[in-house]
């Protein structure tokens, strides 16, 4: 949508202490700025902003990042969108493709249809109290449900007279197009061409978004049945709503959801709403439908904790079940508590004290486990059959966890619940994300064919020879995967962190002159020296992005720079020599303090040049368009144990240069130790396998051995290598 170039112009401009300042009010500290986390509630401020990495971090709940992320999180917008917003604060003009007209006419229809829904959502909200026949109806029959007009205004609550147009023609009285009332829902044509307003004669339920705008409606009808009536009738999708990624009363319960850092999940309207007007606050509903990715990512971004309650005679809840393991899947801990008998949460909610309720939920909290087991294991009793198969699902869901050390804590508790041995647990998981695994890797494979190969048997070469290497592979390679990535991990912070600076000395060319190479060259270089490369699809991405961008954006970043810093060096320069000159000292003096004068320039140089080179990937890649990789980027250069300040005030930039070049080069030492040592584990499964196999070949084996021994040769060489260099922990 907009040029790259205008892009890296407000990317360029942005300042990260501004941008935040417009939400946040900062104070100094030290070398960077501090306020209270516009994410969650907090008293005491944990948000951090460093202008110098054009980052801020809350280090309570982890969010924040670049000024483009900072923003599409805080108001829940998308990139362009974001960038857009920074463009205006500092008045770059936004040139867009010539698109621009059928999307500024898609943006105007979108502005419409909201208008519209929120002139909907004030005549409603009118009927119900300012009309005899709101009041009369409406409003009674919220009074009979036990809503009160606290509960009422806050979500929003209306009424659509019963008769058959009344929207319609207040609406298109104000001047709105019939077109965006037919196209939000709101009215309809019957066959034969006459007018109705969808909602008529049902109390109204506004569907807000996250942001607070009004994108749909839900309107039930007030009779207990009715034949052949839906109890509930809902806006159809439209451009502006769509059903899958919006979660009823997230709107109103987000505060609360992140001050408690749990959300509570029911079914319906009326549940959310008895549960708020209860003092219950972080509850919201999935609309009686299964929850959707959608829905979960939206959660997602405000907590990863959630509860679900269900009615305990609800007849859905084994279908429900697979709404869990999505749960689980996200990342989500999820649990899960059920109601007494003839209970749903709107009427529990009335009935009992919002103490009452809390208590109630605390107490009969389940984990998934527990909860999935009780519910399948009932009525299957001693059947030995239908009891593998409940543990078989249970074990499939736990597979889906997508965090090990969460996956293990649930291995042990489903071992204590089903008297069953962990190992075993362990391995049958293990085979499901390899399978799971493989499936993905053969997806991805076939999908990256389809991409940039053309022709249909090159596609079926490649999807065939991942399937081959996919079945060959064995469980524990996971753990490998899992533990090799810890090392790929370290090395990347450093390619993402110092990637353009250069660090030298130690390195030499071919003719033995010292020469100066780059984080990121380095890295790759050696490792690609010894056949080697980051083997993470995420690292991987990462640092050849980083790469990419040194060759494409750092020379001509550089230059830019080179220019604002030699006018600085130019003006120190010129200031000094004329402070010398007036001082009118000795012509000695002036000599020697001339040569001060030019090493304090030297130093401002190599300074500026070395802060401009520190943070350039890192600028770059926590603004890029990709997410993963941006909050990538954010979570490994604002770690705060890191060593943070390669730079001391005082200290020569040499030394520290050195610093650098034994850190990184530690880190991939540390890699290349950690690769070796998953060559020795692979070569030991194999032996292992080997020798199980009856009538083994014994020379196969002795081959296996001595591969084992020549890399426990070099191992011992990287330890005496990794033990003689001492590094300053970094932790
Ligand atoms: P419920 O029947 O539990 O609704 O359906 P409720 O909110 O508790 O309503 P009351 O207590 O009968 O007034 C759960 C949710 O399923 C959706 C609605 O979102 C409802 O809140 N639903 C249900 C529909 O969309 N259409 C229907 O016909 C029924
Ligand atoms: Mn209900």
């Amino acid at each position: 949508m907009i040029d790259r170039e205008t892009v890296q112009r407000i990317l360029d401009a942005a300042d990260i202490v501004e941008v935040v300042s417009d939400y946040v009010t900062l104070k100094r500290s030290g070398a960077s700025y501090i306020g209270l986390c516009p994410f969650h509630n907090e008293r005491t401020p944990s948000f951090s902003v460093s202008r110098a990495k054009g980052l801020c971090k809350c280090f309570s709940c982890g969010k924040g990042g670049s000024p483009v992320n900072f923003l599409m999180e805080l108001e829940q917008i998308s990139y362009t969108e974001a960038l857009k917003r920074l463009a205006k604060k500092y008045n770059i003009e936004v040139k867009e493709r010539e698109l621009t007209d059928a999307e500024r006419q898609q943006a105007s229809e979108r502005e419409s249809l909201f208008a519209v829904n929120d002139f909907a959502l004030n005549y409603f909200e009118h009927n119900l109290t300012d009309t005899d026949d709101g009041r009369d109806i409406g409003l009674s029959y919220f009074r009979e449900r036990g809503i009160n007009d606290w509960a009422i205004k806050r979500f929003r609550l209306g009424y659509s007279l019963p008769k058959g147009d009344a929207l319609y023609r207040a609406a298109t009285a104000k001047g709105f197009n019939e077109k965006y009332l037919f196209d939000t829902g709101l009215c309809a044509k019957t066959e034969e061409g006459r007018v109705y307003d969808r909602f008529r004669g049902r109390v109204i339920y506004p569907i807000f978004t996250t942001s607070g705008r009004v994108v749909a409606f839900g309107g039930r009808i007030l009779q207990a049945k009715k034949e052949g009536v839906g109890k509930y009738v809902n806006s159809p999708e439209s451009a502006i709503y769509h059903k899958s990624v919006e979660v009823y009363g997230l709107y109103q319960a987000r505060q609360a959801i992140a001050k408690k850092d749990r959300c509570i999940m029911v079914e319906g309207y009326m549940d959310v709403i008895s549960m708020h007007q209860s003092g219950i606050e972080n509850v919201v509903a999935s609309s009686g439908t299964s929850l959707t990715e959608g829905q979960i990512h939206k959660i997602k971004l405000i907590t990863r904790n959630l509860t679900v309650i269900y009615d305990s005679d609800a007849a859905g809840i084994k279908a429900s079940l697979r709404g869990i393991n999505l749960l689980l899947a996200a990342g989500m801990n999820v649990k899960v508590v059920l109601l007494p008998e003839g209970d749903d949460p709107d009427s529990f909610a009335q009935h009992h004290s919002s103490s009452e309720v809390e208590e109630y939920i605390e107490k009969n909290s389940q984990d998934f486990i527990a909860f999935k087991t009780d519910i399948l294991l009932k009525g299957v009793s001693n059947d030995p059959i239908a009891r593998a198969n409940v543990i078989t699902d249970v074990i499939e869901s736990i597979a889906l966890i997508p965090d090990p050390i969460t996956r293990n804590v649930y291995i042990q508790e489903c071992a204590n619940r089903l008297g069953m041995s962990e190992k075993l647990i362990v391995q049958q998981c293990d085979k499901l994300i390899t399978a799971r695994r493989d499936k993905e890797a053969l997806k991805q494979a076939k999908e990256a064919a389809a991409r940039t190969l053309q022709g249909l048997d090159q596609i079926q070469d490649t999807a065939t020879q991942t399937q081959e290497i996919a079945t060959k592979s064995e469980s524990t390679e996971q753990d490998d995967a899992i533990f090799l990535a810890k090392f790929e991990r370290a090395v990347l912070r450093y390619a993402l962190k110092y990637g353009a600076v250069e660090i030298g000395d130690e390195a030499y060319d071919q003719e033995g002159n010292p020469m100066s190479i780059t984080v990121i060259d380095y890295i790759l270089g050696d490792l690609e020296g010894d056949g080697l490369a980051i083997t993470t699809p995420l690292y991987a991405r990462a640092i050849n992005m980083a790469a990419q961008l040194l060759i494409t954006e750092w020379p001509a970043a550089r230059d830019r720079s080179e220019e604002r810093i030699e006018q600085e060096r130019r003006e120190m320069w010129d200031r000094g020599v004329a402070e010398i000159r007036d001082s009118g000292c000795s012509v000695a003096d002036i000599d020697r303090r001339e040569k001060e004068l030019q090493a304090r320039c030297d130093e401002m140089v190599a300074q500026a040049r070395d802060e401009v080179a520190q943070h350039f990937i890192e600028k770059q890649l926590a603004s890029c368009d990709d997410d993963e990789i941006r909050r990538l980027t954010t979570d490994l250069v604002s770690d705060r144990y890191q060593l943070s300040k390669i730079h001391t005030k005082h200290a020569h930039i040499e030394t520290e240069e050195e610093r650098l070049y034994s850190l990184v080069e530690r880190a991939v030492y540390e890699l290349k130790d950690a690769v070796l040592e998953c060559q020795q584990r692979s070569i030991r499964r194999k032996i292992k396998d080997l020798c199980s196999q009856e009538g083994y070949n014994p020379s196969e084996v002795l081959a296996l051995m001595q591969e084992n021994k020549r890399v426990t040769e070099i191992k011992a060489e990287f330890a005496k290598f990794l033990g003689e260099r001492i590094v300053a922990p970094r932790r």
